[in-house]
């Protein structure tokens, strides 16, 4: 059957597509690029945020009244997994809800659907790694690998521990092997996913141990991490990354609030005093390291003082960038709970300070680099200007560059021009290095 899929949310979710697309391929369907040419229509769905989830609920309903009536709708990830056959009330005529446990049912998904018979299939296990995945067919120049699944942290507000299931990590022999399989196929880059990679345990290898098998595969120039829980960073791992030249400078740990009191309610684990500890460690060991995180406003019980300290905390440690957030109420979360007291006038506006502080350092520090020649991988022709090529930095800076179509997938040296908030602009003044 052709099949056409589209993605919501995170990076793991983009992961697991392309996962579900191997599995597909690999029973005999084929990709499409636009929903209309397809018999069935998988969409993978996050629900981290009301919005996100409103918004996922607005595009099935769009995409039924879109599709003929011979062509089937399926809902995978997080928003089929928290829903399940409720989404069946809120959206008619779908022809599956699979959740993220429960991906191996899809060829079968499939095919019913294709006979006009619903599939829900919703139960969370656990244990569920999909080892019997079929190895990549394609790739492109960077990559994820899921490097573990699912989250214990229980941060009073996320949704994912509820969705994702226990955490459990890949055996390390199936993540190298991954690795080099995309490497075969021409990926340079790769970034080893897991909602908190820092207590990745395979029983024998931890997460520092896996960056540097993963570092030794052959054609692999870049390797990056995502995400970094600030209570479980360890020196082991900050050691890995200033040690291991094919890992990136970048390490994205989400600080979520600057206010202790904040993050003992988001049970977060740690405290202020101690986050900033971990940003000089990093700062020290690992020169030109680049630092991005989250941050949420108007979590409950958020006061004008805490907010401050989250203010104060982001011109403490000048982050290179961050994603910013209002606190959203999330169903079967413990912060359901507590009342949702910061009015929404208030959230918008605190939300709206803080990324006004950010993009003001954001600019400051991009505009340092301005004159310096930095490592870029080039990536393909810029969205926005399809005439120059677009590229990200070690520190995973995006960079817009005149060059020759034939340097793309190339590493060069860059020098920078122009610098905003969101992009450096440069000119290529070298090859390979
Ligand atoms: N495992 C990662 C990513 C979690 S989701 C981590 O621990 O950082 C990505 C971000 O969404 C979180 O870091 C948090 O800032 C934000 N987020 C999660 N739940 C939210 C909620 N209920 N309301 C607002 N933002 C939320
Ligand atoms: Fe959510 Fe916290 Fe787990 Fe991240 S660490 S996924 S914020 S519960
Ligand atoms: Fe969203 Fe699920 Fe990721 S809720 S953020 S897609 S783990």
């Amino acid at each position: 059957m052709k099949i056409y899929m589209e993605t919501y949310g995170c990076q793991m979710n983009e992961y697991d597509s392309g996962m579900i697309r191997a599995m597909l391929e690999s029973s005999g369907h084929t990709f499409v690029p636009r929903p209309e040419d397809a018999d069935v229509v998988i969409v993978n769905t996050c629900s981290v945020r009301e919005r996100a989830e409103r918004r996922v609920l607005g595009r099935l309903r769009h995409l039924r009244g879109l599709l003929g009536r011979d062509a089937a709708l399926g809902v995978v990830g997080c928003v089929a997994q928290r829903m399940g056959g409720l989404l069946m009330r809120e959206v008619r005529g779908l022809g599956f809800v699979v959740g993220t446990d429960s991906y191996s049912v899809l060829p079968e998904a499939v095919e019913r659907a294709g006979e006009g018979v619903a599939t829900i299939e919703t139960e969370t296990r656990s244990d569920e790694i999909y080892d019997r995945r079929p190895a990549p067919s394609r790739a492109g120049l960077c990559e994820f690998v899921s490097v573990a699944r699912g989250c214990d942290n229980f941060c009073s507000y996320c949704i994912v521990p509820h969705v994702r299931g226990r955490e459990r990590s890949r055996p390390a022999d199936a993540v190298v092997r991954e690795v080099e399989a995309l490497s075969r196929l021409g990926a340079r880059e790769v970034t080893l996913l897991g909602q908190n990679v820092n207590s990745y345990a395979d029983g024998e290898t931890d997460f520092a141990r896996l960056l540097e098998r993963v570092s030794r595969v052959d054609a692999v120039s870049r390797v990056r991490f995502a995400t970094s829980h600030p209570k479980d960073l360890t020196e082991r791992l900050v050691d890995a990354v200033s040690r291991l030249p094919e890992v990136c400078e970048h390490v994205h740990l989400p600080v979520q609030s600057g206010s202790d009191r904040t993050l003992r309610a988001m049970n977060r684990g740690y405290t202020r005093r101690r986050y900033l500890e971990l940003a000089s460690l990093l700062r020290k060991r690992v020169p030109g390291v680049a630092l991005t995180t989250d941050v949420i406003v108007g979590f409950p019980g958020e006061t004008e003082r805490d907010f401050e300290d989250t203010l104060s905390l982001l011109e403490e440690v000048r982050f290179d960038s961050a994603f910013m957030f209002r606190y959203s109420v999330r169903e079967g979360t413990a912060a359901a709970a507590l009342a949702d007291d910061v009015p929404e006038p208030e959230k918008i506006q605190r939300l709206e300070r803080v990324i006004e502080t950010q993009k003001r350092i954001t600019s400051e520090l991009n505009e340092r680099l301005v004159g310096e020649v930095l490592e870029v991988l080039l990536e393909g022709p810029s969205e926005r200007n399809p005439e120059k090529l677009f590229g990200r930095t070690r520190t995973g800076k995006a960079v817009v560059a005149p060059a020759p179509r034939d340097l793309s997938g190339e590493l060069v040296g860059v020098r920078i021009t122009e610098a905003s908030a969101w992009t450096l602009h440069g000119e290529v003044v070298e090859g390979a290095p």
